[in-house]
Protein backbone atom coordinates (compact mmCIF):
# COMPACT_ATOMS: atom_id res chain seq x y z
CA UNK A 1 0.00 0.00 0.00
CA UNK A 2 1.23 3.53 -0.56
CA UNK A 3 0.30 6.78 0.05
CA UNK A 4 -1.05 7.26 -3.29
CA UNK A 5 -3.48 4.45 -3.00
CA UNK A 6 -5.57 6.24 -0.16
CA UNK A 7 -5.63 9.19 -2.51
CA UNK A 8 -6.95 7.31 -5.45
CA UNK A 9 -10.19 8.74 -7.19
CA UNK A 10 -12.96 7.11 -9.22
CA UNK A 11 -13.56 9.17 -12.28
CA UNK A 12 -16.98 10.03 -12.88
CA UNK A 13 -17.01 8.15 -16.28
CA UNK A 14 -16.09 4.97 -13.96
CA UNK A 15 -18.73 5.27 -11.80
CA UNK A 16 -21.40 5.34 -14.33
CA UNK A 17 -20.18 2.72 -15.97
CA UNK A 18 -19.83 0.57 -12.77
CA UNK A 19 -23.59 1.69 -12.23
CA UNK A 20 -24.54 0.83 -15.49
CA UNK A 21 -23.02 -2.94 -15.70
CA UNK A 22 -24.11 -3.60 -12.23
CA UNK A 23 -21.98 -6.06 -10.38
CA UNK A 24 -24.31 -8.12 -8.72
CA UNK A 25 -27.45 -7.72 -11.46
CA UNK A 26 -28.90 -11.28 -11.95
CA UNK A 27 -30.54 -10.37 -15.20
CA UNK A 28 -32.01 -7.85 -17.93
CA UNK A 29 -28.18 -6.22 -17.70
CA UNK A 30 -28.17 -2.69 -15.77
CA UNK A 31 -28.12 -2.51 -12.13
CA UNK A 32 -30.89 -4.86 -11.53
CA UNK A 33 -32.99 -2.61 -9.82
CA UNK A 34 -36.03 -1.26 -11.04
CA UNK A 35 -36.47 2.70 -12.26
CA UNK A 36 -39.89 3.34 -10.92
CA UNK A 37 -39.63 6.66 -9.04
CA UNK A 38 -40.38 10.01 -10.20
CA UNK A 39 -40.12 13.42 -8.87
CA UNK A 40 -43.55 13.19 -6.14
CA UNK A 41 -42.55 9.84 -4.90
CA UNK A 42 -39.27 11.08 -4.28
CA UNK A 43 -40.24 14.33 -2.28
CA UNK A 44 -42.68 11.57 -0.86
CA UNK A 45 -39.46 9.68 0.30
CA UNK A 46 -37.80 13.02 1.11
CA UNK A 47 -40.83 13.91 3.91
CA UNK A 48 -41.12 10.40 4.59
CA UNK A 49 -37.40 10.26 5.91
CA UNK A 50 -37.28 13.91 7.44
CA UNK A 51 -40.75 14.21 9.58
CA UNK A 52 -40.32 11.32 12.20
CA UNK A 53 -38.75 11.83 15.52
CA UNK A 54 -36.94 14.73 15.90
CA UNK A 55 -40.43 17.05 15.30
CA UNK A 56 -42.48 14.08 17.59
CA UNK A 57 -40.28 13.82 20.02
CA UNK A 58 -37.02 15.37 20.31
CA UNK A 59 -38.00 18.83 19.67
CA UNK A 60 -39.68 18.84 23.30
CA UNK A 61 -36.23 19.27 25.33
CA UNK A 62 -35.14 21.63 22.66
CA UNK A 63 -37.91 23.75 23.12
CA UNK A 64 -37.31 23.24 26.91
CA UNK A 65 -34.17 24.45 27.29
CA UNK A 66 -34.24 27.27 24.43
CA UNK A 67 -37.85 28.56 24.88
CA UNK A 68 -39.71 30.27 21.78
CA UNK A 69 -36.77 30.96 20.05
CA UNK A 70 -35.78 27.33 19.41
CA UNK A 71 -37.78 28.25 16.24
CA UNK A 72 -34.76 30.55 15.49
CA UNK A 73 -32.70 27.30 15.58
CA UNK A 74 -35.00 25.48 12.99
CA UNK A 75 -34.58 28.41 10.01
CA UNK A 76 -30.73 28.44 11.06
CA UNK A 77 -30.29 24.87 10.61
CA UNK A 78 -32.20 24.79 7.52
CA UNK A 79 -29.98 27.35 6.18
CA UNK A 80 -27.28 24.79 6.61
CA UNK A 81 -29.11 22.46 5.65
CA UNK A 82 -30.04 24.01 2.18
CA UNK A 83 -26.16 24.59 1.90
CA UNK A 84 -26.01 20.96 1.69
CA UNK A 85 -28.93 20.10 -0.04
CA UNK A 86 -27.91 22.10 -3.02
CA UNK A 87 -24.26 19.99 -2.93
CA UNK A 88 -26.06 16.68 -2.74
CA UNK A 89 -28.47 17.81 -5.30
CA UNK A 90 -25.64 18.84 -7.61
CA UNK A 91 -23.69 15.65 -7.20
CA UNK A 92 -27.30 13.50 -7.23
CA UNK A 93 -27.28 15.43 -11.07
CA UNK A 94 -23.47 14.07 -11.92
CA UNK A 95 -23.70 11.08 -10.11
CA UNK A 96 -26.96 9.31 -10.09
CA UNK A 97 -26.07 6.01 -8.41
CA UNK A 98 -26.99 4.22 -5.32
CA UNK A 99 -23.89 5.50 -3.26
CA UNK A 100 -24.84 8.96 -2.25
CA UNK A 101 -22.28 11.19 -0.14
CA UNK A 102 -19.59 7.67 -0.60
CA UNK A 103 -19.83 7.64 -3.98
CA UNK A 104 -19.73 11.52 -4.58
CA UNK A 105 -16.21 11.93 -2.36
CA UNK A 106 -14.86 8.49 -3.99
CA UNK A 107 -14.73 11.18 -7.03
CA UNK A 108 -13.57 14.16 -5.56
CA UNK A 109 -11.64 13.44 -2.51
CA UNK A 110 -10.48 9.70 -3.31
CA UNK A 111 -10.80 6.62 -1.73
CA UNK A 112 -9.79 6.77 2.13
CA UNK A 113 -12.25 9.65 2.59
CA UNK A 114 -14.62 7.86 0.24
CA UNK A 115 -14.39 4.51 2.67
CA UNK A 116 -14.27 7.06 5.82
CA UNK A 117 -17.71 8.65 4.57
CA UNK A 118 -19.70 5.66 3.98
CA UNK A 119 -18.61 4.10 7.33
CA UNK A 120 -19.62 7.34 8.20
CA UNK A 121 -23.00 7.11 6.99
CA UNK A 122 -23.60 4.06 9.07
CA UNK A 123 -23.90 6.54 11.80
CA UNK A 124 -26.77 8.26 9.96
CA UNK A 125 -28.78 5.04 8.77
CA UNK A 126 -28.22 2.97 10.97
CA UNK A 127 -27.52 4.78 13.98
CA UNK A 128 -30.37 7.14 13.33
CA UNK A 129 -33.39 4.16 12.90
CA UNK A 130 -32.12 2.54 16.32
CA UNK A 131 -33.17 6.29 17.34
CA UNK A 132 -36.06 6.25 15.82
CA UNK A 133 -36.78 3.05 16.54
CA UNK A 134 -36.61 3.33 20.57
CA UNK A 135 -38.73 6.42 20.27
CA UNK A 136 -41.22 4.78 17.66
CA UNK A 137 -41.87 2.26 20.53
CA UNK A 138 -42.46 4.48 23.13
CA UNK A 139 -45.07 6.27 21.17
CA UNK A 140 -46.63 2.85 20.39
CA UNK A 141 -46.36 1.56 24.26
CA UNK A 142 -47.88 4.50 25.20
CA UNK A 143 -51.03 4.05 22.32
CA UNK A 144 -50.96 0.57 23.32
CA UNK A 145 -51.64 1.50 26.73
CA UNK A 146 -54.23 3.95 25.83
CA UNK A 147 -56.74 0.97 24.47
CA UNK A 148 -55.77 -1.25 27.74
CA UNK A 149 -53.37 -3.10 26.33
CA UNK A 150 -50.23 -2.56 28.83
CA UNK A 151 -46.83 -3.84 27.86
CA UNK A 152 -44.85 -4.59 30.57
CA UNK A 153 -42.27 -1.71 31.46
CA UNK A 154 -39.14 -4.00 31.05
CA UNK A 155 -40.07 -5.27 27.61
CA UNK A 156 -40.59 -1.21 26.25
CA UNK A 157 -37.26 0.21 27.67
CA UNK A 158 -33.26 -0.09 27.20
CA UNK A 159 -31.47 -1.31 29.74
CA UNK A 160 -29.45 1.73 31.01
CA UNK A 161 -33.03 3.78 31.39
CA UNK A 162 -34.27 1.30 33.46
CA UNK A 163 -30.74 1.15 35.77
CA UNK A 164 -30.29 4.53 35.53
CA UNK A 165 -33.84 5.35 36.57
CA UNK A 166 -33.82 2.65 39.48
CA UNK A 167 -30.91 4.27 40.98
CA UNK A 168 -32.11 7.54 40.92
CA UNK A 169 -35.68 7.03 42.60
CA UNK A 170 -33.87 4.47 44.67
CA UNK A 171 -31.96 7.53 46.42
CA UNK A 172 -35.03 9.80 46.57
CA UNK A 173 -36.74 7.28 48.20
CA UNK A 174 -34.18 6.57 50.62
CA UNK A 175 -34.40 9.83 51.24
CA UNK A 176 -37.46 10.29 52.52
CA UNK A 177 -39.61 10.74 49.70
CA UNK A 178 -43.16 8.56 48.48
CA UNK A 179 -43.35 7.09 45.20
CA UNK A 180 -45.46 9.97 44.31
CA UNK A 181 -43.52 12.58 45.38
CA UNK A 182 -40.77 11.46 43.61
CA UNK A 183 -43.11 10.65 40.52
CA UNK A 184 -44.63 14.52 40.37
CA UNK A 185 -40.77 16.24 40.14
CA UNK A 186 -40.50 17.34 37.09
CA UNK A 187 -39.07 15.30 34.18
CA UNK A 188 -38.98 12.25 36.68
CA UNK A 189 -41.46 10.42 35.04
CA UNK A 190 -39.00 8.54 32.49
CA UNK A 191 -36.63 7.14 35.60
CA UNK A 192 -40.38 6.10 37.63
CA UNK A 193 -41.14 4.00 34.53
CA UNK A 194 -37.07 3.03 34.73
CA UNK A 195 -37.48 2.14 38.32
CA UNK A 196 -40.10 -0.10 37.83
CA UNK A 197 -38.83 -1.77 34.93
CA UNK A 198 -35.94 -2.89 36.92
CA UNK A 199 -37.55 -4.36 39.86
CA UNK A 200 -40.24 -6.10 37.94
CA UNK A 201 -37.94 -7.32 34.99
CA UNK A 202 -37.16 -11.09 35.35
CA UNK A 203 -33.52 -12.33 36.15
CA UNK A 204 -31.30 -14.88 34.80
CA UNK A 205 -28.11 -15.80 35.92
CA UNK A 206 -27.83 -12.62 37.75
CA UNK A 207 -28.63 -10.20 34.82
CA UNK A 208 -32.04 -8.18 34.40
CA UNK A 209 -33.95 -8.72 31.36
CA UNK A 210 -34.46 -5.47 29.89
CA UNK A 211 -35.02 -4.83 26.64
CA UNK A 212 -36.91 -2.50 23.82
CA UNK A 213 -39.10 -5.68 21.93
CA UNK A 214 -41.52 -3.39 20.24
CA UNK A 215 -38.49 -1.57 19.01
CA UNK A 216 -36.98 -4.99 17.73
CA UNK A 217 -40.59 -6.05 16.05
CA UNK A 218 -40.95 -2.42 13.88
CA UNK A 219 -37.42 -2.70 12.65
CA UNK A 220 -38.15 -6.40 11.78
CA UNK A 221 -41.51 -5.72 9.64
CA UNK A 222 -40.01 -2.84 7.72
CA UNK A 223 -36.86 -4.41 6.97
CA UNK A 224 -39.29 -7.44 5.61
CA UNK A 225 -41.09 -4.53 3.35
CA UNK A 226 -37.66 -3.14 1.95
CA UNK A 227 -36.56 -6.17 1.35
CA UNK A 228 -39.56 -7.33 -0.46
CA UNK A 229 -39.02 -4.11 -3.29
CA UNK A 230 -39.28 -0.83 -3.84
CA UNK A 231 -42.45 -0.54 -5.94
CA UNK A 232 -44.30 -2.04 -2.91
CA UNK A 233 -41.83 0.18 -0.19
CA UNK A 234 -42.92 3.21 -2.32
CA UNK A 235 -46.27 2.30 -2.49
CA UNK A 236 -46.64 2.16 1.51
CA UNK A 237 -44.26 5.22 1.63
CA UNK A 238 -46.79 7.86 0.08
CA UNK A 239 -49.58 6.46 2.22
CA UNK A 240 -47.91 7.11 5.00
CA UNK A 241 -46.82 10.36 4.11
CA UNK A 242 -50.32 11.59 3.34
CA UNK A 243 -51.17 10.88 6.69
CA UNK A 244 -48.69 12.16 8.61
CA UNK A 245 -49.00 15.41 6.84
CA UNK A 246 -52.77 15.79 7.55
CA UNK A 247 -51.73 15.53 10.98
CA UNK A 248 -49.02 18.05 10.85
CA UNK A 249 -51.68 20.48 9.09
CA UNK A 250 -54.27 19.36 11.77
CA UNK A 251 -51.68 20.05 14.95
CA UNK A 252 -50.50 23.45 13.21
CA UNK A 253 -54.37 24.57 12.51
CA UNK A 254 -55.69 23.98 15.59
CA UNK A 255 -53.42 24.38 17.59
CA UNK A 256 -52.79 28.10 16.70
CA UNK A 257 -55.99 28.58 17.49
CA UNK A 258 -54.90 27.97 21.32
CA UNK A 259 -51.74 29.97 21.09
CA UNK A 260 -51.70 32.65 23.83
CA UNK A 261 -48.47 35.01 22.94
CA UNK A 262 -48.15 35.71 26.21
CA UNK A 263 -46.48 32.36 26.07
CA UNK A 264 -44.19 33.83 23.96
CA UNK A 265 -42.32 36.02 26.41
CA UNK A 266 -39.91 35.91 27.32
CA UNK A 267 -38.56 34.39 23.53
CA UNK A 268 -34.92 33.04 24.67
CA UNK A 269 -35.46 32.44 28.48
CA UNK A 270 -32.01 30.92 28.67
CA UNK A 271 -30.20 33.00 26.03
CA UNK A 272 -28.31 31.65 23.32
CA UNK A 273 -26.45 28.72 25.17
CA UNK A 274 -29.78 27.34 26.20
CA UNK A 275 -30.88 27.49 22.19
CA UNK A 276 -27.91 25.83 21.25
CA UNK A 277 -28.91 22.96 23.45
CA UNK A 278 -31.12 22.00 20.80
CA UNK A 279 -28.89 21.57 18.10
CA UNK A 280 -28.64 17.61 17.95
CA UNK A 281 -32.75 17.22 18.26
CA UNK A 282 -33.65 19.51 15.74
CA UNK A 283 -30.66 19.08 13.04
CA UNK A 284 -31.33 14.75 13.75
CA UNK A 285 -35.43 16.33 12.76
CA UNK A 286 -34.08 17.34 9.15
CA UNK A 287 -32.38 14.09 8.57
CA UNK A 288 -33.35 12.44 5.82
CA UNK A 289 -33.41 14.97 2.75
CA UNK A 290 -30.00 13.41 1.73
CA UNK A 291 -31.20 9.47 2.26
CA UNK A 292 -32.97 9.78 -1.19
CA UNK A 293 -30.18 10.32 -3.44
CA UNK A 294 -29.51 6.63 -2.86
CA UNK A 295 -32.42 5.95 -4.67
CA UNK A 296 -30.95 6.83 -7.74
CA UNK A 297 -30.46 3.93 -9.58
CA UNK A 298 -34.66 3.18 -8.83
CA UNK A 299 -35.47 6.47 -10.54
CA UNK A 300 -37.09 7.08 -13.61
CA UNK A 301 -34.94 10.51 -14.49
CA UNK A 302 -32.48 10.96 -11.14
CA UNK A 303 -31.04 13.76 -12.91
CA UNK A 304 -33.65 15.98 -12.88
CA UNK A 305 -35.97 14.38 -10.07
CA UNK A 306 -33.22 13.98 -7.18
CA UNK A 307 -32.55 17.78 -7.04
CA UNK A 308 -36.37 19.13 -7.46
CA UNK A 309 -37.18 16.13 -4.86
CA UNK A 310 -34.63 16.78 -2.33
CA UNK A 311 -35.20 20.53 -2.56
CA UNK A 312 -39.14 20.04 -2.31
CA UNK A 313 -39.06 18.07 0.69
CA UNK A 314 -36.65 20.44 2.63
CA UNK A 315 -38.26 23.56 1.64
CA UNK A 316 -42.00 21.72 3.17
CA UNK A 317 -40.46 20.69 6.20
CA UNK A 318 -38.96 23.51 7.43
CA UNK A 319 -42.64 25.80 6.83
CA UNK A 320 -43.93 22.72 8.86
CA UNK A 321 -41.50 22.91 11.21
CA UNK A 322 -41.00 26.67 12.20
CA UNK A 323 -44.40 26.69 12.76
CA UNK A 324 -45.14 23.82 14.33
CA UNK A 325 -41.71 24.74 17.08
CA UNK A 326 -43.83 28.54 17.52
CA UNK A 327 -47.73 26.71 17.51
CA UNK A 328 -46.13 24.17 20.53
CA UNK A 329 -44.50 27.32 22.71
CA UNK A 330 -47.02 29.09 22.25
CA UNK A 331 -49.62 26.84 23.05
CA UNK A 332 -48.06 26.05 26.85
CA UNK A 333 -45.56 27.44 28.93
CA UNK A 334 -42.05 26.22 27.64
CA UNK A 335 -40.88 24.70 30.91
CA UNK A 336 -44.24 21.77 30.44
CA UNK A 337 -42.70 20.64 26.89
CA UNK A 338 -39.51 18.94 28.68
CA UNK A 339 -41.42 15.46 27.52
CA UNK A 340 -40.99 12.70 25.03
CA UNK A 341 -44.22 13.55 23.34
CA UNK A 342 -44.66 17.28 22.78
CA UNK A 343 -47.24 17.51 20.38
CA UNK A 344 -49.51 15.06 22.12
CA UNK A 345 -49.15 16.30 25.36
CA UNK A 346 -50.14 19.62 24.20
CA UNK A 347 -53.30 18.84 23.40
CA UNK A 348 -53.22 16.78 26.53
CA UNK A 349 -54.89 17.12 30.09
CA UNK A 350 -52.01 19.27 30.92
CA UNK A 351 -52.18 21.05 27.74
CA UNK A 352 -55.71 22.31 25.98
CA UNK A 353 -57.05 19.04 26.63
CA UNK A 354 -58.49 18.10 23.30
CA UNK A 355 -57.96 13.99 23.88
CA UNK A 356 -59.36 13.37 20.06
CA UNK A 357 -56.82 15.01 18.93
CA UNK A 358 -54.05 13.65 21.56
CA UNK A 359 -55.16 10.37 20.42
CA UNK A 360 -54.80 10.82 16.56
CA UNK A 361 -51.49 12.60 17.11
CA UNK A 362 -50.17 9.71 18.75
CA UNK A 363 -51.25 7.30 16.44
CA UNK A 364 -50.24 9.44 13.56
CA UNK A 365 -46.40 9.26 15.52
CA UNK A 366 -46.86 5.41 14.97
CA UNK A 367 -46.52 5.81 11.25
CA UNK A 368 -44.50 8.93 10.96
CA UNK A 369 -41.48 7.17 12.30
CA UNK A 370 -42.14 4.08 10.62
CA UNK A 371 -41.67 6.03 7.45
CA UNK A 372 -38.46 7.67 8.59
CA UNK A 373 -37.60 3.68 9.79
CA UNK A 374 -38.94 2.65 5.82
CA UNK A 375 -36.45 5.07 4.07
CA UNK A 376 -32.95 4.81 6.31
CA UNK A 377 -33.45 1.07 5.96
CA UNK A 378 -33.53 1.33 2.51
CA UNK A 379 -30.28 3.81 2.00
CA UNK A 380 -27.89 1.99 4.28
CA UNK A 381 -27.87 -1.35 1.90
CA UNK A 382 -27.82 0.85 -1.03
CA UNK A 383 -24.66 2.46 0.20
CA UNK A 384 -22.72 -0.86 1.26
CA UNK A 385 -24.10 -1.83 -2.51
CA UNK A 386 -22.00 0.90 -3.83
CA UNK A 387 -19.23 0.56 -1.69
CA UNK A 388 -19.08 -3.11 -2.58
CA UNK A 389 -18.87 -2.65 -6.22
CA UNK A 390 -15.74 -0.96 -6.01
CA UNK A 391 -14.59 -3.50 -3.96
CA UNK A 392 -14.22 -2.09 -0.60
CA UNK A 393 -16.52 -4.82 1.13
CA UNK A 394 -17.18 -8.14 0.28
CA UNK A 395 -19.24 -8.73 -3.01
CA UNK A 396 -22.21 -10.38 -1.40
CA UNK A 397 -23.14 -7.15 -0.40
CA UNK A 398 -23.61 -6.29 -3.73
CA UNK A 399 -25.59 -9.33 -4.35
CA UNK A 400 -28.96 -8.20 -5.87
CA UNK A 401 -32.05 -10.92 -5.47
CA UNK A 402 -33.47 -12.82 -8.47
CA UNK A 403 -36.97 -12.25 -7.70
CA UNK A 404 -37.15 -9.05 -5.68
CA UNK A 405 -34.58 -7.21 -7.22
CA UNK A 406 -33.20 -5.60 -3.92
CA UNK A 407 -29.95 -5.96 -2.06
CA UNK A 408 -30.71 -8.78 -0.08
CA UNK A 409 -28.06 -9.61 1.97
CA UNK A 410 -27.39 -6.05 2.38
CA UNK A 411 -30.97 -5.49 3.38
CA UNK A 412 -31.39 -8.32 5.89
CA UNK A 413 -27.75 -7.18 7.46
CA UNK A 414 -29.05 -3.69 8.39
CA UNK A 415 -31.84 -5.08 9.90
CA UNK A 416 -30.08 -6.75 12.35
CA UNK A 417 -27.59 -3.91 12.33
CA UNK A 418 -30.22 -1.66 13.55
CA UNK A 419 -32.82 -4.27 15.69
CA UNK A 420 -30.35 -5.59 18.10
CA UNK A 421 -29.60 -2.73 19.60
CA UNK A 422 -32.71 -1.04 19.17
CA UNK A 423 -33.27 -3.45 22.11
CA UNK A 424 -30.63 -2.14 24.80
CA UNK A 425 -29.55 1.45 23.57
CA UNK A 426 -30.12 4.68 25.09
CA UNK A 427 -32.57 7.19 22.46
CA UNK A 428 -30.13 10.48 23.11
CA UNK A 429 -26.72 8.71 22.93
CA UNK A 430 -27.84 7.53 19.22
CA UNK A 431 -29.59 10.72 18.69
CA UNK A 432 -26.27 12.67 18.79
CA UNK A 433 -23.99 10.01 17.32
CA UNK A 434 -26.43 10.50 14.06
CA UNK A 435 -26.29 13.78 14.33
CA UNK A 436 -22.51 14.32 14.46
CA UNK A 437 -21.88 11.52 11.84
CA UNK A 438 -24.55 13.03 9.18
CA UNK A 439 -23.05 16.85 9.50
CA UNK A 440 -20.03 15.40 8.95
CA UNK A 441 -20.83 13.99 5.87
CA UNK A 442 -22.68 17.27 4.90
CA UNK A 443 -19.31 18.75 5.33
CA UNK A 444 -17.47 16.61 3.22
CA UNK A 445 -20.44 16.86 0.50
CA UNK A 446 -19.97 20.45 0.76
CA UNK A 447 -16.14 20.48 0.23
CA UNK A 448 -16.58 17.67 -2.79
CA UNK A 449 -18.41 20.13 -4.74
CA UNK A 450 -15.33 22.67 -3.94
CA UNK A 451 -13.01 20.09 -4.83
CA UNK A 452 -14.76 18.88 -8.34
CA UNK A 453 -15.33 22.38 -9.35
CA UNK A 454 -11.72 23.33 -9.23
CA UNK A 455 -10.66 20.28 -10.82
CA UNK A 456 -12.87 19.34 -13.61
CA UNK A 457 -14.95 22.09 -15.05
CA UNK A 458 -16.20 19.71 -17.77
CA UNK A 459 -18.56 17.33 -16.48
CA UNK A 460 -21.87 17.37 -17.30
CA UNK A 461 -24.03 18.17 -14.51
CA UNK A 462 -27.96 18.93 -14.91
CA UNK A 463 -28.00 20.69 -12.07
CA UNK A 464 -25.53 23.14 -10.84
CA UNK A 465 -25.09 25.21 -7.18
CA UNK A 466 -25.64 28.86 -8.31
CA UNK A 467 -22.17 30.40 -8.44
CA UNK A 468 -21.58 33.67 -6.36
CA UNK A 469 -17.97 34.87 -5.97
CA UNK A 470 -16.72 34.76 -2.11
CA UNK A 471 -13.73 36.09 -2.89
CA UNK A 472 -14.81 39.50 -0.78
CA UNK A 473 -17.75 38.23 1.01
CA UNK A 474 -16.57 35.40 3.05
CA UNK A 475 -13.16 37.19 3.98
CA UNK A 476 -15.45 40.38 5.22
CA UNK A 477 -18.08 38.50 7.11
CA UNK A 478 -15.49 36.90 8.87
CA UNK A 479 -13.55 40.28 9.85
CA UNK A 480 -17.46 41.43 10.95
CA UNK A 481 -17.66 38.49 13.03
CA UNK A 482 -13.92 39.00 14.82
CA UNK A 483 -14.83 42.57 15.38
CA UNK A 484 -18.34 41.73 16.93
CA UNK A 485 -17.01 39.74 19.54
CA UNK A 486 -13.93 41.73 20.11
CA UNK A 487 -16.20 45.08 20.47
CA UNK A 488 -19.40 43.92 21.60
CA UNK A 489 -18.91 40.66 23.21
CA UNK A 490 -15.42 40.75 25.10
CA UNK A 491 -17.20 38.59 27.34
CA UNK A 492 -17.92 35.15 25.95
CA UNK A 493 -14.79 35.56 24.15
CA UNK A 494 -12.63 35.99 27.15
CA UNK A 495 -14.78 32.62 28.75
CA UNK A 496 -13.36 31.15 25.53
CA UNK A 497 -10.19 31.93 26.09
CA UNK A 498 -9.81 30.64 29.62
CA UNK A 499 -8.16 27.60 31.39
CA UNK A 500 -10.72 27.56 34.20
CA UNK A 501 -14.05 27.44 34.45
CA UNK A 502 -15.54 30.50 36.34
CA UNK A 503 -18.32 28.79 37.76
CA UNK A 504 -16.03 26.02 39.26
CA UNK A 505 -12.96 26.74 39.75
CA UNK A 506 -12.28 23.55 40.96
CA UNK A 507 -12.38 21.71 37.21
CA UNK A 508 -9.09 20.85 36.16
CA UNK A 509 -7.32 22.47 33.02
CA UNK A 510 -7.88 19.69 31.01
CA UNK A 511 -11.67 19.26 31.57
CA UNK A 512 -12.43 22.74 30.34
CA UNK A 513 -10.26 23.04 27.88
CA UNK A 514 -11.24 19.50 26.07
CA UNK A 515 -14.95 20.93 25.52
CA UNK A 516 -13.33 23.69 23.69
CA UNK A 517 -11.09 22.01 21.20
CA UNK A 518 -14.08 21.23 18.57
CA UNK A 519 -14.59 24.96 18.62
CA UNK A 520 -10.88 25.49 18.39
CA UNK A 521 -10.27 22.94 15.63
CA UNK A 522 -13.25 24.67 13.44
CA UNK A 523 -12.20 28.07 13.83
CA UNK A 524 -8.75 26.95 12.72
CA UNK A 525 -10.37 25.54 9.61
CA UNK A 526 -12.57 28.49 9.10
CA UNK A 527 -9.29 30.74 8.89
CA UNK A 528 -7.87 28.26 6.53
CA UNK A 529 -10.87 28.65 4.41
CA UNK A 530 -11.40 32.49 4.65
CA UNK A 531 -8.16 32.51 3.13
CA UNK A 532 -8.67 29.82 0.02
CA UNK A 533 -11.91 31.60 -0.36
CA UNK A 534 -10.08 34.82 -1.03
CA UNK A 535 -6.96 33.00 -3.59
CA UNK A 536 -9.26 30.82 -5.71
CA UNK A 537 -12.61 32.66 -5.62
CA UNK A 538 -14.51 29.50 -4.09
CA UNK A 539 -17.86 29.31 -5.11
CA UNK A 540 -20.02 30.90 -1.93
CA UNK A 541 -22.62 28.59 -1.12
CA UNK A 542 -20.77 25.57 -0.55
CA UNK A 543 -18.72 27.45 1.86
CA UNK A 544 -21.40 28.74 3.29
CA UNK A 545 -22.93 24.90 3.61
CA UNK A 546 -19.19 24.14 5.21
CA UNK A 547 -18.78 26.90 7.64
CA UNK A 548 -22.90 26.27 8.38
CA UNK A 549 -22.50 22.38 9.08
CA UNK A 550 -18.98 22.71 10.89
CA UNK A 551 -20.54 25.03 12.92
CA UNK A 552 -22.80 22.65 14.07
CA UNK A 553 -21.07 19.94 14.66
CA UNK A 554 -18.95 22.25 17.37
CA UNK A 555 -22.16 22.33 19.49
CA UNK A 556 -22.06 18.58 19.89
CA UNK A 557 -20.46 18.32 22.99
CA UNK A 558 -17.20 16.74 23.39
CA UNK A 559 -18.52 13.16 24.66
CA UNK A 560 -19.97 12.83 21.18
CA UNK A 561 -16.58 13.85 19.51
CA UNK A 562 -14.87 11.58 21.13
CA UNK A 563 -17.06 8.72 20.21
CA UNK A 564 -17.59 10.07 16.67
CA UNK A 565 -13.52 9.52 16.55
CA UNK A 566 -13.55 6.29 17.88
CA UNK A 567 -16.23 5.16 15.79
CA UNK A 568 -13.71 6.26 12.51
CA UNK A 569 -10.96 4.74 13.97
CA UNK A 570 -12.69 1.41 13.90
CA UNK A 571 -13.84 2.17 10.73
CA UNK A 572 -9.74 2.64 9.11
CA UNK A 573 -8.95 -0.44 10.62
CA UNK A 574 -11.55 -2.21 8.49
CA UNK A 575 -10.38 -0.25 5.63
CA UNK A 576 -6.73 -1.34 5.98
CA UNK A 577 -7.58 -4.84 7.02
CA UNK A 578 -9.61 -5.27 3.69
CA UNK A 579 -10.94 -2.53 1.75
CA UNK A 580 -7.59 -1.30 0.65
CA UNK A 581 -6.53 -4.60 -0.41
CA UNK A 582 -9.66 -4.93 -2.19
CA UNK A 583 -10.42 -2.36 -4.02
CA UNK A 584 -11.30 -2.78 -7.77
CA UNK A 585 -9.52 1.06 -8.47
CA UNK A 586 -6.60 -0.87 -7.22
CA UNK A 587 -6.88 -3.96 -9.32
CA UNK A 588 -7.02 -2.01 -12.87
CA UNK A 589 -3.69 0.05 -11.96
N1 LIG B 1 -35.44 13.33 10.56
C1 LIG B 1 -35.71 12.03 11.02
C2 LIG B 1 -36.52 12.02 12.26
O1 LIG B 1 -36.77 13.06 12.81
C3 LIG B 1 -34.44 11.27 11.22
O2 LIG B 1 -36.94 10.97 12.69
Amino acid sequence: MTFQTLLRKKSIEHIQLDAAAGIGALEGGGSGLRRTLGVVDLTALGIAAIIGAGIFSTIGNAAYNGGPAVAFLFVFTAIACAFAALCYAEFSSMIPVAGSAYTYAYASFGELVAWIIGWDLLMEYAIGNIAVAISWSDYFTTLMAGYGLNIPEYLTMDFLSASRGHAKVTELLASGNTLDQVRSIAGMATAVDGYFAWIKAPVFGGLRIVCDLPALAIVVIITALVFVGIQESKRASNVMVAIKLCIIFLVIVLGAYYVKPQNWTPFAPNGVSGVLKGVSAVFFAYIGFDAISTTAEECKNPQRDLPRGMMYSLIICTILYILISLVLTGMVNYKQLAVGDPLAYVFGPEGVNIPWVSGIIAISAVIAMATVLLVFQLGQPRIWMAMSRDGLLPPIFSSIHKRFKTPWFSTILTGFVVAIPSLFMNLTEVTDLTSIGTLFAFVLVCGGVLILNASDQKIERKFKTPYVNSKYIIPVAMLGICAWFIFFNRESMASFFSLHDPADPAIGVWDVVKHKIPLMLYMLLAGVLTVYCYLRSLSLLPVLGLLTCGYLMTELGWTNWARFLIWLLAGLICYFLYGNRHSKLGAQR
